[in-house]
This record gives C-alpha cells, structure tokens and sequence, in this order.
C-alpha cells in the first residue's frame, strides 16, 4: 500500500516553493533593515518549557501539543510556537551579556507544530515567520515591532489587511478584570456555549474571543479590560496609541482581543484580513508583550515583545490578491548540443560560464534539437547557443539573444574576458532605451 503524508502537512517543490522562497528573502531583507539577526532553535524542547512557558490551561499546550518521551525517556515536545524557545535560548546563551547588542533583537522563520483540524490555513505543521525583542519597555518598541509586521506585510504586496490591538494590563490588572468578567458572566453561564461554559472559570478571557455567535452576543456588554488598567499600564497604551496614530498606521481598538497564549501582559495584538476567501477576521499575525516570561524561566528580569505570523496564511493570502512575486528566475544561458563529439566542449563551457556567474542549463538526454529550444523557452533562457561538431572544431560559437534576436559570435578563448559584455548585449533591449530617449 502506498504510504502518504501525515495529515495536516504539506509537500512542496516547484512554483509554489519558488513563491516562498521570494517571501523569505524579502523577510529577511526588511528584518536586516530594522536590524534584527536570525536564530535557529531546534524544532524540539523539553515539554517543560511549554507547558510553563506558554500555560497548562491553554489549547495550544493541553489539547494540540505533539509531546513524547524518548528513547531516554525525556518528556518532549514538536514546538507549538517559537517564543518560548527563544526565550529559553536567550537565558541559556546569556545573550543579555555585554557582548550582545542590548535590546536583543531576534527572528526566525521555521516550522511549528500543532494537533489541529487540518483545514485551509490550518495545518498540523506550519511555518511561522516570528520575531521577538529582549530588553526594552519603551512603548516606541511596541510600535517598531507593530511597523515591522505591517512593513512586510505591505511590502509584499498585501492590502486588505486590519490592525487589531488591545491592553491586558498587568498581572495584577488581569486578576480584577478576571473577578468582574466572572461576575458579569454569572447570569449567562447556562446560554454560554459548551465550550464557553468549560472556560469561564478558569480561564473567562478565552470567552471574549469565542467564535460562538450567542456567546459573541453576551460579551458585547462586558466590562472591559481597558476600564482596569493600572495607571502605568494605561499610560503606556496611550503612548502607543498616540505613536501609531503619529505614523499613520491604521488600527482598531479591539476590547475582546486577548490572545490564546498566557504569557502576554500589556500590548496585544493581531493582524487579520478580511478576504472573503478566508471568512470573517482570520488571523496572519499576532503578537504582544511579554515582560514577565524570562524571569517566569529562570532568566533575568527582561522585557520582552515579539509576534509571528503564520507563512501558509500569508501565502494563500498572496494567492487570493494575485500578487506577482516575479517567482520565476529567468535562466541566463541554455546551451543546445549536437552530437556526442560535442559532449566535451559543452561540459567546458557549462562550467566556464558558471564560474563567471551565470545561470547555465543544457540538455542531458541527447535529445532533438527541436526538444532543447523548448526547454529553453520553458526556462525562460536569456541567451541560446548551439554546439555542434563545427563548433567543436573551430572554438567558436554563435550566442542568440531570445528577445532581443541578436546573434553574436564568440571564440571559447575569449570568453573570460568578453563574455560579460557580449551577454549584455544581447539581452539589453535597445527599445526600452529609445523609448527612454524618446520620453
Ligand atoms: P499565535 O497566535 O499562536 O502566536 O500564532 C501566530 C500565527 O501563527 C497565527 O496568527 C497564524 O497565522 C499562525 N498559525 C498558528 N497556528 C497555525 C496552524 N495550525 N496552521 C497554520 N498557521 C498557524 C504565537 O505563536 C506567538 N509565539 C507569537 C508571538 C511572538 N508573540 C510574541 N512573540
């Protein structure tokens, strides 16, 4: 029987990791723009560090964690997420030291694991493009760290997207809103959904982002969170507020927004598109503060803030609004070959012009001609040149520009030194220049 893939993950090759491929690279320029450095962590970690780390009492750890214990029966666990990895990683390196920049500034691209109902933008491992600052409180790193999402996401090419953001106030604040919610749900408790009814006690706040339409109704009129903030707590949203509206970035208050993890306190916040092929508000990216999670590890007591955003749902997204991505890498020269006295030559050749940096495929099945002039059309090939036994015995050889239709010969000899100029021009389109000249 034929053996298939595991539910909920995905095999990719061709355009399709050709498109993420041109994603991560313009990640990983606009994350070195805002001067923020890789980091790899391992994909598994110790069960511990997310089940304190991230919270016993949340779905992502008590329902769709892949834990295991090994051959050396250590309790581990696939990552869920890349926060608390990081933060781990973070007091384990003492990357606080003096020798590293301070704030820290780190992301990461890579998968996450977790037991879900596979469905569109839902997998049981996908990828999350995160990042995460160590070390700062000002509420002008809330809106650095909010920009960068939004920069990337609009560099991309990405438009109908939406600003979510909301306070959690302090631990302290947590608890009085907590007490007053209960109080608040009390009445309704035999309306709530099953799921409502199961969370309203230990952990009421998931109630506030149900999906359930009645219970989406009962919480309309809840108090709000906003209304129990410390003064510190809310003096730092205002500020952020007042900086996002500073540099014009949209936002929506959202008094339900609290996040699925635990260790968020203060800023929260998502990033969701309204695409209709996605229903209503799904999320790319979401993110917060942090300040107690490196201490609550072990570590020193850090600030911290960070998000990440979910790359299968930024890729379909990227589908749905048909961005271009110019993903198909045009090949430079594709070298055509006539007989097997021509074998050597076109193998010298292949490796010379690799070696001054160009792109170079050929055939390798002996097939016709006609054949390999398709494969270079497939390949989009810049420049065509054809080895035959004439070629062989003179050195020489004539290299056709496909669009431009120039034909230019050249001895084997020379290629070193002319080659750069003889590809030059035969892909620069003169028209393009006369029409400039013209303007
Ligand atoms: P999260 O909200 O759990 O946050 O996940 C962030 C994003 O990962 C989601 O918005 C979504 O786009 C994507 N995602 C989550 N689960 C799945 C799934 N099963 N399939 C496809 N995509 C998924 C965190 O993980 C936090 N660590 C973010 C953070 C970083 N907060 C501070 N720093």
């Amino acid at each position: 029987m034929m053996i298939k893939r595991p539910k909920g993950t995905q095999d990719l090759s061709g355009r399709q990791l050709s498109r993420i491929q041109k994603v991560e690279e313009t990640i990983r320029i606009i994350m070195n723009d805002y001067r923020f450095n890789e980091v790899r962590t391992p994909v598994f970690e110790s069960y511990d560090l997310f089940s304190r780390g991230v919270g016993n009492g949340t779905d992502v750890v008590s329902k769709e964690m892949y834990d295991f214990n090994d051959k050396g029966d250590r309790h581990l666990a696939l990552r869920p997420e890349g926060t608390a990895s990081v933060v781990r990683a973070y007091i384990e390196n003492k990357w606080f030291g003096p020798e590293f920049p301070n704030p820290f500034k780190a992301y990461y691209i890579g998968p996450m694991f977790r037991y879900e109902r596979p469905q569109a933008g839902r997998m049981r491992q996908f990828h999350q493009l995160g990042c995460e600052v160590f070390g700062a409180v000002d509420p002008s790193v809330d809106v650095e760290v909010i920009s960068l999402a939004m920069d990337l996401f609009s560099e991309l090419g990405l438009k109908q997207l939406k600003l979510l953001i909301n306070s959690l106030g302090q631990p302290a604040d947590r608890q009085a809103y907590r007490e007053a919610l209960i109080n608040y749900l009390k009445p309704f408790e035999a309306e709530l959904s099953s799921d409502s009814q199961r969370r309203y006690l230990e952990n009421p706040l998931r109630v506030l982002d149900s999906k359930d339409t009645k219970d989406q109704e009962i919480v309309k009129n809840a108090p709000k969170m906003i209304d129990f903030l410390s003064e510190g707590s809310r003096k730092h949203f205002d500020r952020v507020i007042e900086l996002l509206e500073l540099f014009e970035v949209p936002f929506e208050i959202d008094h339900q927004l609290v996040r699925g993890l635990d260790y968020y306190q203060d800023t929260v916040f998502e990033i969701v598109t309204n695409s209709k092929e996605f229903g209503a508000n799904t999320t790319i990216c979401g993110g917060g503060r942090y300040d107690g999670l490196v201490e609550s590890l072990g570590g020193p007591s850090t600030p911290g803030i960070g998000f990440a955003a979910g790359m299968e749902r930024l890729m379909m997204l990227l589908d749905i609004e048909a961005v271009d991505l110019n993903e198909v890498e045009p090949l430079d020269v594709y070298i055509a070959s006539l007989g097997e006295e021509a074998e050597e030559t076109v193998l010298k050749l292949m490796n010379q012009l690799r070696h001054l940096g160009y792109s170079v495929d050929r055939d390798y099945l002996g097939r016709k001609l006609r054949t390999q002039f398709k494969q270079a059309e497939r390949q989009q090939a810049q420049v065509v040149v054809t080895i035959g036994s004439e070629e062989v015995e003179k050195q020489e050889a004539v290299f056709k520009g496909q669009k431009t239709k120039k034909e230019l010969s050249i001895h084997l000899d020379d290629l070193d030194e002319s080659f750069d100029a003889l590809f030059n021009q035969l892909t620069l389109d003169s028209s393009v220049i006369d029409e400039y000249f013209k303007a």
